[in-house]
């Protein structure tokens, strides 16, 4: 059984290699499977945060040719902007009157983002999981992969589309959730891109660049002073040896490289360079597709267009049913 996958990322900023492995590559894996996938950026979601608009815009194309690159086929997968569906602010608002205050307030993004800046609470953050919903619900995904710190607005979603069937009667589809994207580690062994620390691997990067990014900024074993001294890859490299276990052939099998720490015999910098042969072999052929890119805006206009078109039109025949329900006629 084939689902329609759903999937969006926000504007915030360019693409890492976190963002390429943990989440980009699952979406080119749904599409090779031959499900209908929808992937789009969420730009409307980034206004809750990121009020430059030349910036957003930028960002928005720059992401869609980092998903073509990746290896994403507008002619099989849906690729659009969130605003190019204003039906989904309709069916945003519609879904407002069935979510109760409290729910929205428990979420723990939003509590975060409270605690941090209480002067500074827009009521878009409030709604966030709201018009997340509508992005799922509208064009009735089945599957929608995400990370770990969307899973409660996913389930927001899904309790949402169950209180209107409830309500309403069988209208949204339940999709279900998979938490299946990873969270790849950055030089210092925390999630990439997360908070300020200068950790992320810009996929655009030459390779001699990142090579150099690992060498000096990428923690390892801090225990390990001497390359004589045995390492712990597993529990004290979060930098190094874990994408090693992601992306590095044959070492999930083998756990030769491991070994190696284990029994001092590989140096923290060999390690280094073996992981930059690694990441090398995925981002020099990205990088060669994405130069093809680099000057083709209307392309990337036009993939936007179509993915849009396509999208929309399935959104406008659930918000038709939802109207309909809730006794909303456009006269
Ligand atoms: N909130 C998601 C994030 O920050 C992006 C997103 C918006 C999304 N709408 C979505 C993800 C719908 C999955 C489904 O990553």
């Amino acid at each position: 059984m084939t689902d329609i996958v759903l999937s969006g990322i926000r504007a915030t900023g360019r693409l890492h290699f976190g963002n390429l492995l943990g989440a980009v590559s699952h979406f080119v894996d749904y599409q090779r499977e031959g499900n209908t996938c929808l992937y789009f950026v969420a730009d409307l979601h980034t206004l809750t945060t990121l009020k430059n608009p030349d910036e957003m815009r930028k960002n928005l194309v720059e992401i869609v040719k980092d998903y073509l690159a990746a290896g994403l086929n507008p002619a099989t997968a849906s690729i659009y902007a969130q605003s190019s569906i204003p039906e989904l602010s309709e069916l945003c608002l519609l879904l407002s009157m069935m979510q109760p205050l409290g729910d929205l307030q428990r979420i723990p993004t939003f509590k975060e983002k409270v605690r941090k800046n209480p002067d500074d609470i827009n009521l878009g953050l409030l709604t966030y999981p709201v018009l997340m919903a509508a992005d799922i619900l509208g064009p009735r995904a089945t599957l929608v992969p995400v990370g770990e710190d969307q899973v409660p607005n996913v389930e927001l979603a899904r309790s949402l589309a169950r209180r209107f069937n409830e309500r309403f009667g069988e209208t949204f589809v339940l999709p279900k959730m998979l938490a299946e994207m990873v969270k790849v580690p950055g030089l210092d062994g925390e999630k990439m891109g997360k908070s300020e620390a200068d950790n992320a691997i810009d996929i655009n990067a030459p390779m001699a660049e990142i090579r150099e990014r690992y060498k000096r900024k990428g923690v390892t074993d801090q225990q390990r002073k001497h390359v004589t001294d045995p390492g712990d890859p597993y529990n004290r490299c979060k930098s190094v040896y874990a994408v090693h276990e992601m992306i590095t052939e044959g070492e999930r099998e083998t756990r030769e490289i491991a070994k190696a720490c284990m029994n001092a015999q590989i140096s923290c910098v060999a390690c280094k360079t073996k992981l930059c042969d690694s990441i090398a072999k995925i981002l020099v052929p990205f990088q060669e597709r994405r130069a093809e890119l680099a000057d083709r805006n209307d392309f990337v206009r036009e993939v936007l267009h179509e993915g849009g078109k396509t999208a929309r039109a399935r959104v406008k025949e659930t918000l038709a049913a939802v109207q309909d329900k809730m006794g909303v006629i456009i006269y």
